[in-house]
């Protein structure tokens, strides 16, 4: 079974993930770009694989951080479709990175109480390692803590362009009215379906773009920008983050 969450971002009174009480609701959903592995291992003058292996790292970090502040669901976005154009060998590097992350940390994680979830077309990557994903994604699916979801093999126009042929699939099956298709309908077959409204959306390392990231999720998410390099990123960095979102007015396009 799939969780399902309450989809209206306004409608839940969060509590504030720092602590404070006031004010719009605390954030349930917080996505990050987690870019700069390359050059926190260029400054170090090692090899690009060490700085993935720092950013795995990080993304324990973060991910206990998310748990113990109360997210509801942290997605980080671990493995872009644009990215099969690196040298094979840095693929390959995060291919095997992923899988041991998972054969290291799916206990802990289950544990925790911890789901965990794949959003992205990751059933195009190496059968053994989808097998090894299927089976996290199903030993986890009845835990009630948070979710953490890995975007792998993800691009935002791709996951629009997957919603749209599902759709058209029901219509052309006598399923579905096209006149019915409104946003709902559209979020429905979008891979974060039963995922939390996104509030948050931070990436590391000073770059200012979204890199084909939840572009429709991002429609009124707060986007926080830092020069941490992923692999530096921690509980600190995601409190201020946190802060830094619990001082915006959020206004939905009202007053
Ligand atoms: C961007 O840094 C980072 C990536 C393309 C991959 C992110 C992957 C990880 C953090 C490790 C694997 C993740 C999991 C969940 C096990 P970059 O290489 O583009 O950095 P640069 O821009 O400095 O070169």
């Amino acid at each position: 079974m799939q969780a399902s969450f309450p989809k209206a971002a306004t409608d839940q009174g969060a509590r504030h993930v720092d602590g404070s009480g006031s004010g719009s609701p605390g954030a349930r959903h917080v996505a990050i770009i987690m870019d700069g592995n390359g050059r926190w291992a260029k400054k170090r003058l090692l090899p690009r694989i060490a700085g993935h292996r720092a950013g795995v790292e990080a993304v324990r970090r973060v991910a206990r951080a998310a748990r113990e502040l109360g997210l509801e669901c942290l997605t980080l976005y671990a493995f872009s479709s644009e990215n099969w154009k690196r040298p094979a060998s840095e693929v390959a590097d995060l291919m095997g990175l992923l899988r041991h992350f998972i054969q290291a940390d799916l206990d802990e994680f289950h544990a925790n109480g911890v789901r965990l979830r794949v959003i992205g077309d990751y059933r195009a990557l190496d059968p053994a390692l989808v097998g090894m994903i299927d089976g996290a994604i199903a030993r986890t699916a009845e835990n009630s803590g948070p979710v953490i979801a890995i975007a792998l093999n993800y691009g935002a126009q791709d996951e629009m362009v997957r919603a749209a042929q599902r759709l058209a699939r029901r219509v052309a099956d006598g399923e579905l009215d096209p006149a019915a298709i409104d946003p709902a309908a559209i979020e429905g077959a979008l891979d974060t379906a039963d995922l939390p409204p996104l509030d948050l959306l931070i990436r590391t390392s000073g770059e200012q773009r979204l890199s084909n990231f939840m572009l429709w999720q991002a429609a009124y998410a707060e986007l926080y920008f830092t020069d941490i390099l992923w692999p530096d990123f921690d509980a600190d960095a995601l409190a201020r983050a946190l802060a830094s979102f619990n001082r915006r007015d959020r206004r939905f396009g009202g007053l």
